[in-house]
């Protein structure tokens, strides 16, 4: 395997399309990596990642890596289950806190929804990092387990295990340190292949757009999105993409636990504007879902579906349900002591509050200690940016806009000068922003 690889990485190089055995090897040497084996080393599966990024893939070359991706170990099959099963994925956000609200959601609906989350990566979150604020909250189990859980709950949210996916594991993590992420055939890979490992019929992929989002710029994310989409129908799943605006942060909560709380807020029914403005996004991800599966006759009834099982506080229930089957204790959770160092960035000026960065805000988040900059680097769950005023308020002179929180004062610091940066006022109202920019059906 190892002597031919040289060989692989120049034909990319050179811009060929892979054969598919060339690709198996490739995906091959990853899961090998990733299960302690080593048949390429990381500096050749790196090159070739780069190769990759600058030469980029025809769709059968990436379909034959999703596929190989996928089957780079078990694929999950769920006996026993009756409800549809239904997938959610986003492609990273900063504030992103919408798939503990819409699994839940989804499951009240009718489905069943197998969701295996990943860590935060970069400028954005990762929904098992704020679940982990939750005191006693497992989120490792074996698919026995897991089977059980969702034939008891209709969910779960849990982590990928090496027997998903593995090949992915090592990828990702060469992309994030090799500046290879934001390659289409590679996003394309990684979702779909763990999509398909994880066993769904339905999936509906939150495909973000805007600075702040893996792909900024609306024609790349729409590309993003048909690919996504016809990658997953090519191995019979039905597949929405939503694209939605990621400028700037969703709701007023970024971090980890901080998020759980907005969550709870959105599945309470409590709360600001932008949760009110969440619950919508949150419904009409959950309505798409709740459509492809069958669950209802058309986009309309879904959505009346998906806006009463949230209003009624059945979603609420689902989730507290989830959390207990998964040994966590949102009691001593929500009793937890928050006490942080903080400082806010203030109003420059009188004006209108017109830009609240994502990306700057997400950055100021992982330096608050809300994300990491290494594998390795320990997590304070409680640091984070509260949007304090937001985006569209008219603002006077000296008026906190972000409250940061952090456990030491250089952390606050180096939060504080970034988190200054995502901040414009101007002279002129902004428009409204509109987070569901495009359905891909
Ligand atoms: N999310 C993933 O799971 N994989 C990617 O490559 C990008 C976003």
């Amino acid at each position: 395997l190892s002597s031919n690889f040289p060989n692989i990485i120049q034909r990319k190089r050179d811009g060929k399309n892979l054969r598919d055995d060339e690709l198996r090897q490739f995906v091959e040497a990853a899961t090998a990596l990733t299960l302690g084996k080593e048949v390429v080393p990381a500096y050749q599966i790196s090159a070739l990642l780069m190769a990759i990024y600058f030469r980029g893939m025809d769709f059968k070359e990436t379909l034959t890596l999703t596929r190989a991706i996928a089957d780079s170990g078990q694929r999950l099959t769920w006996d026993g289950v009756e409800r549809p099963l239904v997938d959610k994925h986003s492609t990273g956000g900063v504030g992103d806190k919408l798939s503990l609200i819409v699994v839940p959601l989804l499951a009240a609906c009718g489905a069943a929804v197998p969701k295996l989350s990943g860590r935060g990566l970069g400028h954005t979150g990762g929904t098992l990092d704020k679940l982990s604020a939750i005191p006693g909250l497992r989120l490792e189990f074996s698919p026995d387990e897991l089977n059980d859980l969702l034939r008891r709950n209709g969910c779960f949210i849990a982590g990928h295990g090496a027997e998903l996916a593995p090949a992915d594991a090592t990828l990702y993590h060469l992309r994030d340190v090799t500046a290879t992420v934001e390659s289409l055939p590679l996003v394309v890979g990684s979702i779909i292949g763990k999509k398909l490992a994880a066993g769904a019929d339905s999936f509906v992929i939150d495909v973000k757009v805007g600075r702040g989002a893996l792909f900024p710029s609306q024609p790349k994310a729409l590309r993003l999105a048909r690919w996504l989409k016809r990658a997953a129908e090519a191995e019979g799943r039905r597949c929405v993409c939503v694209i939605t605006d990621m400028s700037a942060p969703l709701g007023r909560q970024i971090g980890n636990a901080n998020e759980v709380d907005e969550a709870l807020d959105i599945l309470g029914g409590s709360g600001s504007a932008e949760v009110a403005e969440l619950s919508k996004l949150c419904v009409e991800l959950a309505a798409q879902g709740v459509k492809a599966a069958g669950l209802a006759e058309s986009i309309t009834a879904a959505r009346v579906l998906a806006s009463s099982k949230l209003a009624d506080g059945t979603a609420r229930e689902v989730f507290e349900k989830m959390i207990a089957a998964q040994g966590g204790d949102l009691g001593s959770f929500l009793r937890r002591g928050k006490e942080r160092l903080t400082a806010e960035v203030i109003a420059p000026r009188s004006g209108w509050l017109r830009r609240l960065d994502a990306l700057t805000i997400g950055r100021a988040a992982v330096a608050l200690g809300a994300g990491r900059r290494r594998l390795d680097d320990e997590l304070d769950l409680e640091a984070g940016v509260e949007i304090v005023t937001p985006r569209g308020a008219k603002v006077s002179e000296g008026e906190p806009l972000l409250l940061l929180r952090a456990n030491s004062e250089e952390r606050l610091r180096e939060g504080l000068a970034l988190a200054a940066g995502a901040v414009t006022i101007g002279d002129e109202q902004s428009t409204q922003r509109q987070l569901v920019r495009r359905v891909i059906r």
